[in-house]
């Protein structure tokens, strides 16, 4: 079968998607919505209005399109995937409903306490608790975690060190509204202690399987300082999870979820990504998403030989094929070129240089880009993914590789971490 497939997006992670979907023996023609300058040299881009649901379906008859793959956790939360298999159209990406996992919070912590999935303590209050979550909280050891209970694209996370910090952060969610009605629930959670990794299970609802598990750098300064953001680079495989942990993280977290999930009557297809960290304990979940993560995917994607669209067409259709794809070996580094100011405000429109590496060895995937007359300009916080892939699992070299490769790429504001996967050296040196 030749498949035709739609992938909705615009990041790096859709880059990425696209990128090793069209890779796929099986694949027919790829079409991105709207995709971005680097998914256009290898696929269709298209614009349509992303919340049109009715063109979208119209699209996907009219180029006989087999799979949709919907990248971004809104769309999947809005009910896009519902939307289009009630039309008989094969979705990759979950349904509304198992999307809470991502959307809420407190429906993410419940199932993790219903099915005993190894987490964070945790209690949660609505708005009109503010007086019971203040008492709570005078009461509580610190460092705390406090989490507004929707979507807030990133920012819902505040770790506070002492209980100034968590009644300022309470008021800023419940009287100040910042988060609107993402914040009309907290969860206020114990601080988990140890080092973070992301796991991505591919699942048609009852079966997955993980991919190889990768570590992303959410704050904005090297030596992991400063700001949340949407990611400032990657690497896969981490050493941090041997080939035991992943079982084990496949036994105690993957597989009661997703039976969970299917007990509610949420079964879950798609991509569950696991964020993780590591305790003294074990393994225990921080957060889950209903998605692809962005920048892992860029990372985790080209080390899998096999069939990509396989693997996520079989889970769209319940049946799921383990074998579509494997890991063979291989590392790689994704290290993220941004705007300065990001992720507060920034520049955009400077145009970008050295975007013509011809080194099979490196991918540069775009995000926040543009094209105007042949010219590539900058047109967003996270600009570039530039990645080093290797054959061999020196992630060091890949490290190397893909630093080097970043130094001949300029544009006006250039920012990027100089520190993405040094962890490696801790956790090697850790294991002799
Ligand atoms: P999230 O937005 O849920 O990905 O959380 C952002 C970051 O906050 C995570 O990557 C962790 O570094 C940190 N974090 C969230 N929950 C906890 C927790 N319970 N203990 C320690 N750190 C946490
Ligand atoms: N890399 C973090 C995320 O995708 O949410």
């Amino acid at each position: 079968m030749k498949g035709n497939v739609l992938i909705i997006g615009s990041g790096g992670r859709e880059h990425a998607l696209a990128l090793r979907i069209s890779q796929s023996s099986s694949v027919g023609n790829v079409f991105c919505l709207p995709g971005n300058p680097g998914t256009e040299n290898f696929s269709t881009n298209i614009s349509l209005d992303n919340s049109d649901y009715n063109s979208i379906y119209s699209f996907c008859q009219s180029e006989k399109i087999d799979l949709v793959v919907i990248g971004p956790e809104q769309p999947l939360v809005e009910g896009l995937s519902d939307f289009l298999r009630e039309k008989k159209i094969n979705v990759f990406g979950p349904s509304s409903l198992a999307a809470q996992i991502e959307a809420s919070k407190s429906f993410a912590k419940n199932i993790m306490k219903e099915a005993n999935v190894p987490t964070a303590e945790y209690k949660e209050f609505y708005r009109n608790d503010y007086q019971s979550a203040l008492e709570y909280l005078k009461k509580s050891n610190y460092p705390i975690v406090i989490k507004a209970d929707g979507l807030a694209a990133g920012k819902g996370v505040t770790i506070c060190e002492h209980f100034q910090k968590a009644k300022e952060t309470v008021d800023d969610i419940f009287v100040s509204n910042v988060f609107g009605q993402s914040g009309d629930k907290v969860v206020i959670e114990e601080f988990l202690f140890g080092e973070e990794a992301s796991l991505f299970a591919i699942t048609d609802g009852k079966d997955f399987i993980t991919l190889p598990p990768a570590q992303d750098h959410k704050r904005i300064g090297d030596g992991d300082t400063g700001k949340n953001t949407g990611g400032m680079g990657s690497y896969a495989p981490t050493p941090l999870l041997d080939t035991n942990s992943i079982l084990e993280i496949e036994q105690k977290i993957i597989e009661p979820t997703l039976q969970m999930l299917n007990e509610k009557g949420y079964p879950f297809v798609g991509c569950l990504y696991a964020g993780l960290i590591i305790t003294k304990d074990g393994p225990k979940v921080i957060e889950f998403n209903c998605r692809f993560g962005d920048p892992e995917t860029q990372v985790v994607l080209p080390l899998l030989d096999g069939d990509f669209l396989e693997l996520l067409y079989s889970a769209s259709t319940g049946q799921l094929n383990k074998n579509a794809v494997k890991y063979n070996g291989g590392s790689a580094v994704c290290v993220v070129a941004a705007s300065s100011g990001y992720p507060d405000s920034y520049q955009k429109g400077f145009e970008i240089l050295g975007l013509d590496n011809v080194d099979p060895e490196i991918i540069i995937y775009h995000a926040g880009t543009v094209k105007k007359e042949n010219k590539i300009f900058t047109n967003g916080g996270r600009v570039l993914g530039v990645t080093a892939v290797l054959k061999n699992n020196d992630i060091l070299e890949a490290q190397k590789k893909a630093y080097d490769a970043l130094s001949k790429i300029c544009f006006d504001g250039i920012y990027y971490r100089t520190d993405i996967a040094d962890r490696v050296r801790k956790y090697l040196n850790y294991k002799k």
